[in-house]
């Protein structure tokens, strides 16, 4: 039997096919989780979930769309029908949303909505029967450095996270009677395909990112790390950190550094 903290636990990751949540998907697996992989692309999720299973335990890779409530509820019968139960929640698909608040159309900002609020809503929900089923059930909520402090041309993204942020305080609250835990990781700069798949306001691009990046294996290292000792939230990278706290110090500072951001961030559309 395959030894590690989480040994023959249950793992659920939604946005396992690339980034953080395939990371995540290998850095379970190597301490003895079975792993269910939740995506829309099939290959990079079927690859996924040969890299699970070199660690010797099982992966399950369901295609899914969590936005739509059909893949949702077919997700959960599988994993009931495979695993009987889950024990962890990984919520981690996302997608990024760059430009000014004045030039992000109000669709793009309901799409990022849909995937990075509505559908973890709707994730959790039809989890939660599965996660009674076990004792010591977890939910991690994968944030971001711009859920806690918002910036500018991020504004949209920046604030389907803090909607999640306030979220898992809601259900940290609610659940913690059933020894459910919930947790909140927050991600700062991490080298995934998150800049190239993410949406942009017309003619807003951004230019390559000023600090250096986390790795997703890293980031997926401190998220297990984080898992294992129930570590309520989680912020990353040292600038992510100094953000957080420079902003609870000084806010007003803090604005002001934020805005210089704005012309070092953006490569701005053509008169
Ligand atoms: N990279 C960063 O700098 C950074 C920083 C802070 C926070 N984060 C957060 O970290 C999480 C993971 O992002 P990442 O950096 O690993 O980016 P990524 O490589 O682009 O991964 C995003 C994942 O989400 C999945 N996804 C997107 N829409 C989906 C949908 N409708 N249904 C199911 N899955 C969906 C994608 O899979 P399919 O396309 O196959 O569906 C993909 O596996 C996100 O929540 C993101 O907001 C990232």
């Amino acid at each position: 039997m395959t030894q590690g903290a989480f040994a023959g636990r249950v793992v659920l990751i939604t946005g396992a096919s690339s980034g953080i949540g395939r990371a995540a998907a290998r850095a379970y697996a190597a301490q003895g989780a079975h792993i269910l992989l939740a995506a829309r692309r099939e290959e990079p999720l079927r690859e996924a979930a040969l890299e699970v299973e070199a660690f010797g335990v099982r992966a399950l890779p369901v295609r899914c769309d969590i936005t739509q409530p059909e893949d949702v509820e077919r997700l959960m019968r599988e994993a009931q029908a495979a695993f009987g139960g889950l024990d962890v929640l990984i919520n981690n698909a996302g997608v990024g949303l760059f430009g000014p608040v004045e030039a992000i159309s109000e669709e793009q900002l309901r799409q990022v909505f849909e995937v990075n609020f509505f559908a973890l809503v709707r994730v959790t929900r039809a989890a939660l029967p599965l996660l009674r089923q076990r004792p010591g059930g977890q939910i991690v909520n994968v944030s971001s450095v711009l859920g806690h402090r918002g910036l500018p041309l991020l504004g949209g993204y920046g604030a389907a996270k803090a909607a999640v942020n306030a979220l898992t305080e809601s259900l940290r609250a609610e659940l913690a009677a059933e020894r459910i835990s919930v947790l909140l990781v927050s991600p700062g700069f991490t080298e995934t395909e998150f800049r190239q798949t993410r949406l942009h306001a017309e003619g807003w691009r951004q230019s390559p990112p000023p600090l250096k990046q986390m790795s997703a294996d890293e980031v997926a290292k401190a998220m297990v790390r984080a898992s294992r000792r129930h570590h309520r939230d989680t912020v990353l990278t040292l600038p992510g950190r100094l953000m957080v706290l420079a902003n609870r110090l000084a806010p007003s500072l803090f604005d002001r550094v934020a805005r210089r951001m704005v012309t070092r961030m953006a490569k701005r559309p053509e008169p």
